[in-house]
């Protein structure tokens, strides 16, 4: 019995419905209606599938399917069920559909595992409400405070907490998961770029995933009438702000190997056609395979900054995100690749661009990550699209791999 395509399909197709811009791609932001919706459809699912599920005080959804043995770690398959603005289907929502697929296929083969299997479905991955990402990854594993967690925000000034009660869910809930609970952690992504299918490989097994920061860098002038101010007394921010991002690039080309830099977000206030800006605040995200890039590249974006701290224009820039490149677990790797070995599935080596929960959990247990082919490289956008042929064969692999887990006293 393999995985079914069309099971897969329905359930990226019903998820996608889940979106705050219908026609214009998915935007699920984390505790909005949309999450709610998602949420709901998952623990059905879940539930429907014989899986035990509950939430963290996250958001986190798990469905666990026990283990014969008393008290014994996770194996836990999944990823993110948050979107960025007017993404895609398939970023992390491919992957918690295959970690569903896995479980009904656990349930399809009677399968009474030795250590418990674990969907997991997270929440703000993408960090497009409350900035950073790898939230619900990241507070599980203790990387977030409590006391941090309770001063998020949004930019709309709504409480992390306070969205999180809208839809029901409760903060005050266990947020913290013992690292001794997971014994792996799997996970499907789709692989975001062109790779996989300039070769014709369906399967990339992941080796790496690139170290990343985002600073948030906020720049403070003076507002004014844009048809008084001469042009010789204006401390215009979003002109400093441009000059700035207008360097960018070069920090990346100088920095070389891949190095990227990127500003994605930006909001300028108080955003009226006819006022000179008073206050900019944008997003500087940085990467690099190679940690001592993404470090001088974050040093040299904050001395751009603080040159530009003269003539009533004043800077700051704060660090919302810095996470180490990760090498992800030798062991699982090579099951990985045994089992698409032994279902005669082509693979690939590949490493990741994009980040991904897994390098949170790599620093606590053994991960293992498949992608597959993003057609025309798109990610973050509508247009996203991935096989679902593919991603029954990835479900193929890590049911493999987790059954294996599931069994085996060691990796
Ligand atoms: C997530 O998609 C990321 O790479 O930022
Ligand atoms: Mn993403
Ligand atoms: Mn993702």
């Amino acid at each position: 019995m393999k995985a079914n395509q069309q099971r897969i399909e329905e359930h990226i197709e019903l998820l996608s419905r889940f979106t705050a811009t219908p026609g214009e791609g998915v935007t699920r932001l984390t505790y909005s209606p949309e999450d709610l919706q998602a949420r709901n459809y998952i623990k059905e699912k879940m539930a429907s599938y014989g899986l035990n599920v509950s939430e963290d005080g996250f958001g986190n959804i798990f469905g666990k399917l026990d283990g014969a043995l008393a008290n014994a770690p996770s194996v836990i398959v999944g990823s993110h069920f948050d979107s960025v603005p007017n993404g895609g289907a398939y970023d992390g929502t491919a992957g918690v559909v295959v970690g569903l697929e896995v479980a009904a296929l656990f349930q399809e083969h009677k399968l009474k595992p030795t250590y418990p299997l674990e969907i997991i479905a997270m929440v703000e991955e993408e960090g497009s409400r409350f900035g950073g990402g790898l939230m619900g990854s990241r507070g599980m594993m203790g990387l977030l405070t409590e006391e941090d967690f309770n001063k998020l925000a949004d930019k709309d000034g709504i409480l992390a907490t306070d969205a999180m009660t809208d839809i029901q869910l409760d903060p005050s809930k266990d947020k913290l998961r013992h690292p001794v609970t997971i014994k792996a952690f799997l996970e499907l992504h789709i692989e975001q770029g062109p790779i996989l299918e300039e070769k014709g490989i369906q399967v990339g097994v992941v080796e790496a995933i690139v170290g990343l920061s985002q600073l948030e860098v906020t720049v403070q002038g003076q507002a004014g009438h844009a048809g008084t101010t001469p042009m010789d007394r204006r401390a215009d921010a979003l002109v400093s702000a441009a000059q700035i991002i207008a360097d960018l690039p070069l920090i990346a080309l100088n920095e070389g190997d891949g190095t990227v830099i990127t500003t994605g977000r930006l909001h300028v206030f108080p955003n009226g056609a006819n006022v000179i800006p008073d206050k900019v605040v944008f997003t500087v995200d940085i990467r690099s395979g190679k940690e001592a890039h993404v470090q001088n590249a974050i040093r040299q974006v904050e001395a751009l900054v603080r040159a530009r701290d003269s003539g009533g224009i004043s800077t700051s820039t704060e660090q919302l995100l810095y996470i180490a490149p990760k090498a992800l677990d030798e062991k699982v790797r090579s099951s990985l690749k045994q089992a698409s070995d032994a279902l005669t599935i082509p693979y690939c080596s590949i490493n990741s661009g994009a980040g991904h929960d897994a390098m949170v959990f790599s620093d606590f247990t053994a991960c293992g990550m498949i992608f597959i082919p993003s057609k025309n490289g798109l990610s973050h956008c509508p247009e996203e699209w991935s096989d679902a042929g593919h991603l029954a064969n990835g479900t193929d692999i890590l049911f493999e791999v987790a059954k294996q887990l599931t069994e085996a006293q060691s990796l």
